[in-house]
């Protein structure tokens, strides 16, 4: 069985390309954010997503027109009355998450229906324990931009039912088309637990004046080409994000390699987060 209507939760990078790649594949979607301004830019996303589509010559105007018109935006949870699934993808919070997964609890109607967490980083566990219906719940990974990359990671707690497991990884691998890996519920999963660290040694190297993030950035695109640098793809993710990332990774293993930089920290704590701010390692204003 098909999915045919889906909620996602968040309209950020992430929330935003999961609803265009669900509409592109003819799911209609819910998408809730906190309030209408938010909402607004969530659809300002998404469109500006489907005309780069349009100008590359993958959609034509008829089509973006289709899919825009199979996402609906709300702030209310009850709209996911009838949804048979839906992907949280607020920001990387263990309580809001929580929270967020209670709401879902109370509001999803079909005792089938799948909650799904796209965390980058939190443990699956510490989510589906705080519904009535643990089983159902797994993580789906996406990577960003969500409509360019393929990848989607697949965990299921120790709970997950095996019919969860199965239904979430058909409507990713054959409704979405996307390539899925399986990983077991650790902090990072399989991507994070390799790029995260990659990362911080990357922003520690600046910070200890070993090279520019210019040389840096540059050394792993050119020398191993890599499509682009860590500090522009820490940039790319979210400052904050990666922060995030982090410290539940290193909650989680207790291991210096997983420990936030200084310098990561003073940026975040500067509001300089990366493209969503215009500033990071790089500035984006110019
Ligand atoms: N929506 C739709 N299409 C997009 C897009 C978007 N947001 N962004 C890029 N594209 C398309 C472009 O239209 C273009 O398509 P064509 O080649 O058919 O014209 C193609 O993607 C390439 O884009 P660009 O030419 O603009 O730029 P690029 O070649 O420099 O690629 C990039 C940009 C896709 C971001 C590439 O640099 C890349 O893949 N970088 C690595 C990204 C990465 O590692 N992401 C994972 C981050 S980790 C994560 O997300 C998870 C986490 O938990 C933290």
């Amino acid at each position: 069985m098909s999915f045919e209507q889906i909620g996602v939760v968040g309209g950020g990078l992430m929330g935003s390309g999961i609803a265009e790649v669900c509409a592109k594949n003819g799911i209609k979607i819910i998408l809730r954010e906190t309030d209408s301004s938010v909402l607004e830019a969530a659809a300002a996303r998404i469109e500006k997503s489907l005309d780069r589509g349009v100008k590359s010559n993958k959609i034509d105007e008829s089509q973006k027109e289709a899919i825009s018109s199979r996402i609906t935006y709300t702030t209310e949870y009850s709209d996911f009355k009838d949804c048979q699934m839906v992907i949280e993808a607020i920001y990387e919070n263990e309580a809001a998450k929580i929270e967020c997964f209670r709401e879902l609890d109370n509001h999803v109607v079909d005792s089938q229906a799948i909650l799904a967490s796209n965390t980058s980083s939190i443990p699956i566990m510490k989510i589906a324990i705080e519904t009535n219906r643990p089983e159902n719940v797994c993580g789906l990974h996406f990577f960003n931009p969500v409509p360019v990359l393929d990848l989607v990671e697949l965990i299921p707690s120790l709970v997950t039912s095996k019919e969860t497991i199965e239904r979430a990884h058909t409507f990713a691998a054959n409704q979405l088309g996307k390539i899925v890996v399986r990983s077991q519920d650790r902090a990072g999963f399989i991507v994070n637990a390799l790029l995260i660290p990659y990362i911080l040694s990357a922003i520690r190297m600046a910070e200890a004046g070993f090279a520019t993030p210019e040389d840096i950035d540059a050394g792993m695109v050119k020398g191993c080409n890599h499509p682009m640098g860590p500090l522009a793809l820490a940039d790319l993710i979210g400052l904050d994000t990666t922060m995030s990332v982090a410290i539940s990774m290193y909650e989680e293993f207790n291991e210096p390699l997983y420990a936030p930089p200084p310098m990561l920290r003073r940026m975040v704590e500067a509001g300089h987060l990366g493209r969503k701010t215009q500033r990071g390692f790089y500035d984006y204003a110019r």
